[in-house]
C-alpha cells in the first residue's frame, strides 16, 4: 500500500517520442473497489477483497473505514481483509471527504446497519458542482430524517430503513450504489429505476449476493432488492478496471499495435471499440484476454460524445480528445455527464494541439505532432490525458500536479517505463 508517510512529488517529467511496445497489465477498478470497500461496513464478518489496486484514493478509503472502526489487514497482493465488529465512529470527516468524493458511499451502507450516520458533505470538484442531493432524496424515501447542518450530511433512522421504489430524475453511479448498499438490509423490498447499468455496479451486486443479498436486475435499469436481516462474509474478487484499459488501448493505438494490454476487459469496452474503429483502428485479440489496438491505413476524424454506460465514458474524454488532436482533420467531443470537464483543453492546446470549445462541444483540428511543454494535471483522468500527450510529443514534457494520477492509476510510472517510455518523478 501507499504509505501516507510517503512524500509523493508532484512533478512528472517525460521525454516523449520514444517507441513504445511490450505488455501492460490491468488493475482491478478503482471505481469498484470503492464501493464494494463500502460495502464491507454492511457485516460484522470478515470480507476478503482480491485485485485490489494500490492507489491513493483506495488508502483514503482505508482510512475512512478505520475511522469507523473497521480492522483492516492488508494481506499484499492486492488482498485486503475488513472487519468492523466494534465501532468507532459514525462519522466520516471532512479532511477524509474532501479528498475523495466517493466517501460518500459510506452513508449508505451506516444508515442501513447503524441507522446513524453523519458525512460531510463532498461540495464542488474541479469537474463541476457534482451534488449528491439524489442520494439523499432517496434516504429520505426510504425513511431516513436527513439533515444538513454546518457542512455535514445527518442521517438518522428509527428501526430499520424501509424498502421504497426509487425513481432516479437521471443515471447516477454512486447514488445506485448508495441505495443499493441501503436497501439490501432495509425492511421489504426496494425498487430502483433509471439505475446505472456500470459494470462496477453489477460487481458490487454480485459482492453483496454472495454476502446473503436478494438482488435482480443488476446491470438494466431496474434493480429489484428484497432485504435481508443480516449478511455474511465473503471473499471477493474486483473486476478489471475498463477506464486504465482505455486508456491504455488509447496509447497502443498511438504506438499503432506495439502495446499489447493484459487482463483486458473486453466486453465492457464495445462502445469504445465503434468509436476506435470509426477512426481507423482495429482491435486485435491476442490469446486470453489480451489485445493491441492496430492502425489501419487511414485514420479519419470523429464526433464523440459522452453518455452513461454502454456508451462512450466521460472518465475516457481527456484520453480520446488527446488521441484526437494527432487524427488529420476535424473532430469532436462532447461532454454530456459533467459540465466542467474541458479543463485539459488548455493544457493540450499548450503542447500544440488546436481546439476550441463552444458549450459542451471541443472542436479539435488535428495536428501533424505535439510538442513538449509545462502543463498541469487538472483532474484524474486529464492527468492521464497529460501522460499520453507527453508520451507522443516531441521533446520534454513536464506535469504538475500530478498527484492526481496517483489517485486512480496504479504503478503508472513503472507500467510505462516497462514499455520504454522515459518518465521520472522530481
Ligand atoms: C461516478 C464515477 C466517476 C465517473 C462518474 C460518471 C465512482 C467512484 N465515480 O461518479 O469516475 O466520472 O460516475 O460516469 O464510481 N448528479 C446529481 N445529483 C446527484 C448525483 C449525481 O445531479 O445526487 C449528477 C452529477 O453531477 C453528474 C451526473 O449526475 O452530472 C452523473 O454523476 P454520477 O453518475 O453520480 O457520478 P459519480 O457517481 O459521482
Amino acid at each position: 500500500m501507499i504509505d501516507s508517510k510517503e512524500k509523493l512529488c508532484e512533478v512528472l517529467e517525460i521525454r516523449g517520442g520514444k517507441d513504445l511496445k511490450g505488455t501492460i497489465e490491468i488493475s482491478g477498478a478503482k471505481n469498484s473497489a470503492l464501493p464494494n470497500m463500502a460495502a464491507t461496513i454492511l457485516t460484522d464478518d470478515t470480507v476478503e477483497l482480491h485485485n485490489v489496486p494500490t492507489l491513493l484514493d483506495v488508502k483514503t478509503m482505508i482510512h475512512l473505514l478505520q475511522h469507523i472502526g473497521s480492522d483492516i489487514y492488508d494481506l499484499s497482493g492486492g488482498v485486503i481483509r475488513f472487519r468492523l465488529k466494534d465501532l468507532n465512529s459514525l462519522e466520516a470527516p471532512y479532511d477524509l471527504v474532501s479528498k475523495m468524493r466517493a466517501s460518500i458511499l459510506v452513508l449508505g451502507p451506516l444508515l442501513a446497519r447503524f441507522g446513524y450516520a453523519q458525512v460531510a458533505l463532498p461540495g464542488g470538484c474541479s469537474i463541476g458542482t457534482r451534488p449528491v442531493d439524489l442520494h439523499l432524496e432517496a434516504f429520505r424515501k426510504m425513511g431516513a430524517e436527513i439533515k444538513v447542518e454546518h457542512g455535514y450530511i445527518i442521517g438518522k433512522v428509527a428501526g430499520r430503513l424501509k424498502g421504497a421504489v426509487i425513481k432516479f430524475p437521471r443515471k447516477t453511479v454512486t447514488g445506485t450504489e448508495n441505495v443499493l448498499m441501503a436497501a439490501v438490509l432495509a425492511e421489504g423490498e426496494t425498487v430502483i429505476e433509471n439505475a446505472a447499468l456500470e459494470p462496477e455496479v453489477v460487481d458490487l451486486a454480485n459482492m453483496l449476493k454472495k454476502m446473503g443479498a436478494d438482488i435482480e436486475g443488476e446491470g438494466t435499469d431496474v434493480i429489484r432488492v428484497r432485504g435481508v436481516r443480516n449478511l455474511n462474509g465473503v471473499t471477493h474478487k474486483i473486476i478489471p478496471d475498463r477506464i486504465e484499459a482505455g486508456t491504455f488501448a488509447i496509447l497502443s493505438a498511438l504506438f499503432d499495435g506495439k502495446i499489447v494490454i493484459k487482463n483486458y476487459p473486453f466486453e465492457y469496452l464495445t462502445y469504445v471499440h465503434k468509436i476506435f474503429e470509426k477512426i481507423g483502428f482495429n482491435i486485435v485479440k491476442i490469446g486470453d484476454n489480451q489485445v493491441a489496438v492496430v492502425r489501419s491505413e487511414r485514420l479519419n476524424p470523429v464526433a464523440v460524445e459522452t453518455k452513461e454506460y454502454p456508451f462512450f465514458p466521460t472518465d475516457l474524454q481527456a484520453q480520446i480528445m488527446t488521441l484526437l488532436t494527432v487524427v488529420k482533420g476535424r473532430s469532436s467531443v462532447t461532454e454530456n455527464i459533467f459540465e466542467n470537464r474541458f479543463m485539459h483543453v488548455p493544457e493540450l492546446q499548450r503542447l500544440g494541439a488546436e481546439i476550441r470549445i463552444k458549450g459542451r462541444t471541443a472542436y479539435i483540428n488535428g495536428v501533424e505532432k505535439l510538442t513538449g511543454a509545462e502543463v498541469k494535471a487538472t483532474d484524474l483522468r486529464a492527468s492521464a490525458a497529460m501522460v499520453i500527450a507527453g508520451l507522443i510529443a516531441e521533446g520534454k514534457t513536464l506535469i504538475y500536479d500530478i498527484y492526481h494520477l496517483d489517485r486512480g492509476y496504479e504503478n503508472i510510472d513503472s507500467k510505462l517505463k516497462l514499455l520504454g517510455a522515459e518518465i521520472s518523478r522530481i
